[in-house]
């Protein structure tokens, strides 16, 4: 078998996604204050035929962000346009899109953090007043134009909160932060998604998958395809525990749900800075792997599940760090202390 692809590269959404995905609330599963705020406000703005307030959606990737932007649009019933923060270069980009939008349209940006500030200002009024002003022409001949645009929503997206100016952040009058899902959570997702993917999957089988994978419904599905992918390959009719643990095995991921890479940072702070602290820039440099992979893709989960803390000196690993990859006695900040 081969496996190339990173299973828990929470970026990468494979095509069968739309499918899975859940269009409406009630479908959605979890994040319950998340869900009954959201339902307030869309039937409070349904009530008084305004707009929905803008929107923004604060987690780590593959907690269901995109997925929610598209339940909103769903359920007020307008059109969404899908466009990220990298995409919108140029003032021009932005002003494009939203002279285009009609009354109460969604307009999702992801990665809203990634916009530059010449996109971000002609935001602010637009979100504000529902207004914009672009610039026509050059030089002396340049004059600025203000135009009027339909009442719409912004759904943003981001990693974290912190990483949005704070003039872009205080005009979105709903920030939800998205948790980290529980394993019962996880698993009725998986059990809801091995049925329309149209295969059977044993309860402990789904409660492992669960269990694996680090809160995170992507990673969830994901490893739910290969482990359907293999009873496809062995002729069998019902994913059980056994495939799991195979498939787990296969890719090296631990009963913590912890994979090599993650092993590979918590190791790196171990051995070479002596457990830490050390500073986000000297471990990625160290790992070899970007600093927002770090702190965007890897680090949400260790810190949540006790592997790693932050101090405001660096990271450093914690006892059930060095417990967990089975050193016999901590160093750095626990000095000496047996496990
Ligand atoms: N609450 C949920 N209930 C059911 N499925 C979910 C839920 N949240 C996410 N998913 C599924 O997980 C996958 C990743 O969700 P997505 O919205 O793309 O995450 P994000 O945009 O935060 O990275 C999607 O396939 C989606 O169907
Ligand atoms: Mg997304």
């Amino acid at each position: 078998m081969i496996i190339s692809e990173r299973i828990f590269d929470p970026e990468r959404t494979p095509v069968d996604n739309l499918t899975i995905r859940p269009q409406y609330l009630w479908e959605y599963i979890g994040q319950e204050m998340i869900k009954k705020r959201l339902l307030l406000a869309i039937n409070a703005a349904k009530i008084r035929n305004e707009a929905l307030d803008h929107v923004l959606l604060v987690g780590p990737p593959g907690l269901g962000k995109t997925t929610l932007a598209h339940i909103i649009s769903n359920e007020m019933g307008t059109n969404i346009h899908v466009t990220s923060g990298p995409v919108l270069e140029k003032q021009g980009d932005v002003a494009a899109i939203l002279t285009n939008l009609e009354f109460g349209d969604i307009l999702f940006i992801d990665e809203i953090h990634r916009m530059n500030k010449s996109v971000e200002e002609i935001l602010y009024t637009a979100m504000e007043d529902f207004q914009i002003d672009i610039m026509i022409g050059k030089g002396p001949s340049a004059r600025s134009i203000r135009i009027d645009l339909q009442p719409f929503t912004l759904v943003g997206a981001t990693t974290r909160s912190g990483l949005l100016s704070s003039p872009l952040r205080n005009r979105f009058g709903l920030i939800m932060e998205l948790d980290f899902y529980s394993e019962d959570e996880l698993k009725i997702i998986l059990k809801r998604a091995a049925n329309i993917l149209d295969v059977k999957i044993e309860d402990d089988a789904a409660f492992l998958l669960a269990k694996r994978s680090r809160g995170t419904p992507r990673i969830a599905l994901r490893l739910l395809r290969r482990v359907r992918d293999m009873s496809t390959v062995n002729e069998k009719k019902v994913i059980d525990i056994k495939m799991v643990e195979e498939i787990m095995k296969l890719l090296g991921i631990d009963e913590n749900g912890l994979d090599e890479m993650d092993r590979k940072i918590l190791r790196t702070i171990i051995e070479v800075y002596n457990g830490g602290p050390v500073g986000l820039k000297s471990l990625a440099a160290s790992v070899g792997i970007a600093e927002d992979s770090i702190s965007e893709v890897y680090e949400p989960y260790l810190l949540q599940s006790g592997f790693l803390a932050r101090t405001p000196r660096g990271r450093i690993a914690t006892k059930k760090s060095y417990k967990h990859l089975g050193y016999k006695k901590v160093g750095g900040l626990f000095d000496g202390q047996d496990l």
